[in-house]
């Protein structure tokens, strides 16, 4: 059914993983699908909101209607970001962003050293995206996050809402069958400072229709 809920919004979704350079042939990453980042762009638009998503390296279509930009690593994810967020009412961090970075990418193929049977990746920080849009004093959009954990989940998300200043996290338990990286169902719990719901496990696509209902009516509620 038609719920415009978002007619006349702008939102902002990042989505899937990021990949991190170590040479020109590998990199590290993490198994996101972006399922979920595209299920709520989808879901975003057809509640009337103008949608740009940005998408890490993923194997999904782009679902009508949206604007999309493809990012590789979190650097290009932030920038992309950041520039987005300045003219959104709403953005959700969806993405998988890659914690570390290797400390230089080296020009050529890494060599195996045929006489040692270690080796050491040196690994720095990457940017936490939607901390820095959370924390911005003027162009602030409701900010969303989302919460991956395997263990005290409803503990753990609280503690990213408020270190994060999102104004709403979805925590999902990645340790259950009904949730993950690469499921297409998912079982999360919408929290904000003032209290927490669980939502039945759905497939994702369902899930997002019913998170985007949540959000728009905490962000935008008269
Ligand atoms: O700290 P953690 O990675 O669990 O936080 C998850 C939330 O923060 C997600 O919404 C994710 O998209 C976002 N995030 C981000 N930039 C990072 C790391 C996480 O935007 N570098």
């Amino acid at each position: 059914a038609a719920n415009p809920s978002l007619t006349g919004k702008t939102v902002v979704i990042t989505a899937g993983p990021t990949r991190e350079a170590l040479d020109p042939v590998r990199f590290l990453s993490n198994h996101s699908s972006g399922k979920m980042g595209f299920a709520l762009a989808a879901a975003a638009r057809r509640a009337g909101a103008e949608v740009t998503l940005i998408a890490g390296p993923v194997s999904l279509a782009t679902p009508p209607g949206v604007k999309r930009i493809d990012v590789v690593d979190s650097r290009e994810m932030r920038d992309a970001a950041e520039r987005a967020a300045d003219l959104c009412d709403l953005f959700i961090a969806a993405a998988a962003v890659a914690d570390f970075r290797p400390a230089t990418v080296a020009e050529q193929k890494i060599k195996k050293q045929d006489d040692s049977e270690e080796d050491v990746v040196a690994l720095v920080k990457n940017p936490d995206i939607v901390a820095g849009i959370a924390a911005r004093s003027s162009r602030r959009p409701f900010t969303v996050g989302f919460a991956a954990e395997t263990e005290k989940v409803l503990e753990h998300a609280r503690g990213k809402l408020v270190r994060k200043k999102l104004d709403l996290i979805i925590a999902n338990d990645v340790s259950t069958e009904d949730g993950g990286f690469d499921s297409d169902r998912n079982a999360v719990t919408v929290i904000d400072s003032t209290g927490s719901e669980t939502l039945p496990p759905a497939l994702k696509t369902e899930l997002a229709e019913r998170l985007i209902e949540i959000i728009a009516a905490r962000a935008f509620a008269q």
